[in-house]
């Protein structure tokens, strides 16, 4: 039987900074879960803790994108623009968190691709703007990964242990983002 990755990562996708990469590959990976579990009838406690990661995952991203952005002087309509879209797909996936969890409603693969294509076009379009705008002002994607590593294992360190999943996303991302 063929076994089609939904959300196949793809190298287009990299936007070059290595800590931004692997948190995208993360997001594609909870993503994927998720479309497996559908697919699969999972139960619906899985399905909410697969939503619910993908949103806790989301907002420590968007947060640290943010804060790079801010700490480089982003120009400032372009950060402004960038800051509703994450709001945005913020809202979106509560919304559907809180539909599952409220009426036991299951994802549809309509919501499953709008998503994926979200994601996908966010990544490639907003995301790779601003860092390549960041490399021609002379930033440094290896100390900008530096910078999101360190800011991300304080997180970790100051997280309780059941928020410590993300850990094990990325050690299992290989699998659900390649073809
Ligand atoms: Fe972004």
């Amino acid at each position: 039987m063929e076994n089609k990755v939904f959300f196949a990562w793809n190298d287009a996708m990299s936007v070059g900074i290595a800590e931004i990469d692997v948190q995208h590959k993360t997001l594609v990976g909870i993503l994927n879960r998720l479309c497996m579990a559908v697919a699969q009838f999972e139960s619906s406690g899985i399905t909410v803790e697969i939503l619910d990661a993908l949103v806790d995952y989301t907002r420590i991203h968007f947060a640290l994108e943010e804060k790079l952005l801010k700490d480089a002087g982003h120009d400032v309509a372009e950060f402004d623009a960038h800051l509703l879209e994450h709001r945005a797909f913020i809202a979106r996936i509560g919304n559907i968190a809180s539909m599952h969890r409220a009426e036991g409603k299951s994802v549809s693969l309509e919501i499953l691709s709008l998503l994926k294509r979200w994601l996908q076009e966010h990544i490639l379009i907003a995301d790779k703007k601003y860092a390549s705008s960041l490399k021609e002002a002379g930033f440094s994607t290896k100390e900008w990964s530096e910078f999101a590593k360190n800011v991300m294992s304080e997180k970790q360190e100051a997280a309780p242990k059941r928020k410590q999943w993300w850990k094990a996303w990325q050690a299992q991302q290989n699998s659900w983002t390649e073809n």
